[in-house]
Order: structure tokens, then C-alpha cells, then sequence
């Protein structure tokens, strides 16, 4: 990790209507068609704060995204792990890559394998493991080269509670988090437990990175709203050992 961005200025929030698609032959979204469109617009980038940057619309083949996910669930299903406290979390999880990340009633931590098939998680495609890169050469992080990928599915009404992402074994190595599906309401807090969060909507494609001065902000999701997708995913790129 050399720098953290003075990446943004202004924010331009740009957002694009699925409106605009409505004629599209394909299903409106980030991909196939509509991406050689969006692909000629410029990249609108959001400084949360130093060390923390909002890509909008970076991901844009979410579409294939998707489909990874698909086979990554067909050998690790999604499944509600349960908290140290006993509770089953609201968002379904599984993982790819060497570790993936777990929770049981002996607490939070990486395993290699799949503690429900005693399998090591399926590998991270080339194409997630490309994009995380990409996003965290952006935000100003050159070098990122993960060794986990959580993958969360929101459907409506799941929520992430605020929390920091503090099980990795070095917190200079940046966080990369995608949004694909529904979109969601982010939560961005502070340092400190109980910073007031600032909110921010993320939509399919829109990708987040923290790291430096933000490493271990709390953040989180509000309780997900059903749309037109069954449900939101996050894949969360982390360097974990
Ligand atoms: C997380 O922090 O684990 C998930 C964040 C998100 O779903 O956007
Ligand atoms: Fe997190």
C-alpha cells in the first residue's frame, strides 16, 4: 500500500436510469449491451474520506459476476452462519479463494476449508481476483492481490450491523467490496463504534475500497428493500493471512 487517493474533487454522482433501457433487447442493466454505452462515459469516483473511495459503476460486467457466483454456490452453498452469541446472521454466506471467512460459536476467524464439507473453498476466478486489483489501483492502493473472497447475499430485509473488518493479519493490506444485485443502503461510520454513520446508496457495479487512515472504519448495510432482483450480493476481497 503506497498512498491513499486525492481521487474526486466535486462529487459527481453519476447515476444512470434503467429507464433509459427500457427498449434494450436484453435485460436492462451494467452489462452485455448497455456497458459498451456506459463504458464510454467517465468513471465517477467519491472520496468518503481519506483512504476510502466510492467507484461507482466499476464493476460492469456484473452479469458474469453473477454467474460466477452461481457456480461458487453450486460447490460452498450459502448458508446463515451463526455469530459467537448464537444468533444465525441475516445475510447468507459463502466464501472463495484460500481462506474464506467464518463464524460459529467459537468465534469469527479464516478457515482454508469449508467448515461444512471439510473442503477447501472453491478457487477465486481470475475475473474477481482482476477486478478487486483494478479497484484497488484506482482508489490508490497498487498490489492488491487477495486471498479471500466472502461472499454475502442480502435478500429483502437483510441487514449487516455496523462492525470493522479486523480478523486480517495486516490491516495495511486494503478492503475491496463490490455491490451486485439490489442495491443497498451502505453504512459509513467512523473510527469509533458510535461515529455517526453517513449513508450511501450503492447499486449493481458500484464498488467500495478502504484502506490506510480507513482500514477500520465501522460500516454496514441497512435492512435490504425487494426490487426487481431477488436479492443484493457483496463479495468482500480481503488479504486475510
Ligand atoms: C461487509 O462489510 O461484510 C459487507 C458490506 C456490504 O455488504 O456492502
Ligand atoms: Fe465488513
Amino acid at each position: 500500500m503506497s498512498s491513499w487517493p486525492a481521487l474526486g474533487g466535486p462529487s459527481t454522482k453519476l447515476r444512470f436510469s434503467t429507464d433509459l433501457f427500457v427498449d434494450a433487447p436484453a435485460k436492462p442493466g451494467r452489462d452485455g449491451v448497455t456497458m459498451d454505452l456506459l463504458s464510454t462515459l467517465p468513471a465517477s469516483n467519491e472520496t468518503l474520506e481519506p483512504g476510502a473511495v466510492l467507484l461507482r459503476c466499476f464493476a460492469r460486467n456484473d452479469a458474469a459476476l453473477i454467474a460466477d457466483i452461481g457456480r461458487i454456490a453450486a460447490a460452498a452453498p450459502f448458508r446463515h452462519m451463526i455469530t459467537p452469541g448464537g444468533f444465525a446472521m441475516s445475510v447468507a454466506m459463502t466464501n472463495c479463494g484460500q481462506f474464506g471467512w467464518i463464524t460459529d460459536r467459537k468465534g469469527y476467524r479464516y478457515s482454508a476449508v469449508d467448515p461444512d464439507s471439510g473442503k477447501p473453498w472453491p478457487a477465486m476466478p481470475d475475473a474477481f481476483r482482476d477486478l478487486a486489483a483494478r479497484a484497488a489501483d484506482t482508489a490508490g492502493f497498487a498490489g492488491f492481490a487477495p486471498d479471500s473472497c466472502l461472499i454475502n447475499r442480502y435478500v429483502a430485509g437483510a441487514r449487516m450491523s455496523l462492525h470493522q473488518d479486523k480478523d486480517e493479519a495486516d490491516f495495511a493490506v486494503p478492503i475491496v467490496s463490490v455491490s451486485l444485485g439490489l442495491p443497498a443502503t451502505f453504512l459509513w461510520g467512523g473510527a469509533k463504534r458510535n461515529d455517526k454513520p453517513r449513508r450511501f446508496r450503492l447499486e449493481t457495479g458500484d464498488v467500495v475500497v478502504w484502506g490506510g487512515p480507513a482500514r477500520l472504519n465501522f460500516h454496514g448495510v441497512d435492512p435490504v428493500t425487494a426490487g426487481d432482483e431477488a436479492c443484493r450480493y457483496n463479495l468482500t476481497f480481503r488479504k486475510a493471512a
